[in-house]
């Protein structure tokens, strides 16, 4: 026992320690478990101050108030010159839409839009589902795989390629410009990572708009099948956008689509192997009931952690009140296990009914690819538990050391004598 802090109800040892969490330096086995951090976090310093000024949100309600605010702003052109200099990353990082307030965000917005509404995402069913069934094949031939590298990372690779318009044989190079891309997002990055970023976006922008130009010369007869297309059909229309938003747009919607929707196959998996009672309970599952047990995956999991905004004006939070001109870093993965809006919240439950996460974030921003990785997921997860109900560990899992898009380096499975 602790001496009783009155203010935060917990002692002054855990005040002191929640205090000390740096999110810049994280303490030793946060990649294998965050949530123990995270909880320390809500309950004791949930309006927290990192060690570069930026300020943590852990709590739900505190999140979500945020996020909802159409006075929050995603611009962050002053921090990342201070943090990427001038170059390809800063470029990509200000000038793709999840990085632009209203009227820009809107106008780009809007022209990808109808691409991803869920009849156009329901097209790709067939796709999906093929190649799903391709890889349980290899699978059942292999008996053990690295079910990252194996299966986990193909499907949304495979998937978000063809969707963007880039030939599919350039899936692995992409994967890995993209993350590129995206790791000096991260806190504390060193100069060379950001110098490995830089390089990535040139390379990659370059790619894109030899793509791009080729969509052009040959032009878009009827329904756009591509972003690409999309894209050039609508430059033709009437301009909205210039070069340089049409090359990040494919960029963005590249980056979005193949991460995190690995990240939720593989991690999910990994819990529902915690979860044997849940993972036997998925190819029961009606079309009706998928859905919820998709949304609690998602969840459970919350593939993207992290996210961040700039207030414009004082808010006053359920927890305190937070300053204009304040960079806030929402945490999504914190919110969505806030005993405070879910019942048992670090019980994974395919049943549970009242289920408003956060994990696809909230607002104009609210994620663009929602529908196509809620698709991906309400395939995958049952065809995998209806081919492999003996599925098992054969290796210990590996968590990146990624405190944005937390994810799985390798899951060693064995898929079970019942192949
Ligand atoms: C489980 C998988 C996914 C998760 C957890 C996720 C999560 C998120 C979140 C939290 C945001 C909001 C960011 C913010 O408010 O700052 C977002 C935005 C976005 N997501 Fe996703 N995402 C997923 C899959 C996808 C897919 C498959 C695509 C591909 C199309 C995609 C494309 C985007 C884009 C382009 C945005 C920016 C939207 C905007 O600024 O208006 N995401 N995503």
């Amino acid at each position: 026992m602790g001496t009783p802090d009155v203010a935060t109800g917990g002692t002054l040892e855990t005040t002191a320690e929640a205090r000390s969490f740096d999110l810049f330096d994280v303490p030793e086995g946060y990649f294998d478990d965050p949530q123990r951090w995270l909880r320390l976090l809500r309950d004791h310093d949930p309006i927290h101050s990192n060690s570069d000024g930026t300020v943590l949100l852990t709590r739900y309600h505190d999140v979500r108030r945020v996020w909802r605010d159409l006075s929050a702003s995603v611009d962050k052109s002053e921090m990342f010159l201070r943090k990427f200099g001038e170059g390809p990353l800063l470029r990509h990082h200000t000038t793709g839409m999840l990085f632009r307030d209203p009227p820009d965000h809107d106008r780009l917005r809007m022209i990808v839009n109808p691409f991803f509404d869920p009849d156009q995402v329901e097209r790709f069913r067939p796709f999906i589902n093929d190649l799903t069934d391709r890889l349980l094949d290899e699978a059942a031939d292999r008996g053990e795989l690295d079910f990252v590298a194996d299966f986990a990372r193909r499907i949304p690779i495979s998937l978000i390629t063809r969707i963007v318009g880039f030939p599919p044989e350039d899936g692995g190079l992409l994967r890995s410009l993209g993350l590129r891309v995206l790791f000096p997002l991260n806190p504390r990055v060193s100069q060379e990572v950001i110098d490995d970023g830089n390089a990535a976006a040139a390379e990659f922008s370059d790619y894109i708009l030899e793509h791009v130009r080729r969509v052009r010369r040959r032009g878009v007869d009827g329904e756009p099948e591509s972003v690409i297309e999309a894209l050039v059909a609508a430059e033709a229309e009437d301009r909205r956008m210039s070069e340089e938003e049409v090359v990040q747009m494919c960029l963005l919607v590249f980056n979005g689509g193949h991460e995190t929707t690995t990240n939720l196959i593989a991690v999910g998996t990994h819990h529902l192997l915690n979860h044997p009672d849940e993972y036997a309970r998925l190819p029961e599952f009606t079309e009706e009931q998928l859905p919820g047990a998709v949304e609690e995956l998602v969840r459970y999991v919350t593939p993207l952690q992290l996210q961040g905004r700039r207030t414009t004006k004082d808010l006053e939070l359920a927890s305190g009140p937070l300053a204009a001109g304040t960079e806030v870093i929402l945490c999504q993965a914190s919110a969505n296990r806030d005993e405070r809006a879910f019942d048992d919240p670090a019980r994974l439950d395919l049943r549970r009914t009242s289920n408003a996460h956060v994990s696809f974030g909230l607002g104009v921003h609210a994620c663009l690819g929602n529908q196509l990785a809620r698709l991906e997921a309400k395939i995958v997860f049952p065809k995998l538990a209806r081919r492999f109900p003996a599925l098992a560990r054969a290796g210990a899992p590996a968590f990146n050391e990624n405190v944005r898009f937390r994810g799985l380096n390798s899951l060693p499975l064995d898929v079970g004598v019942n192949a």
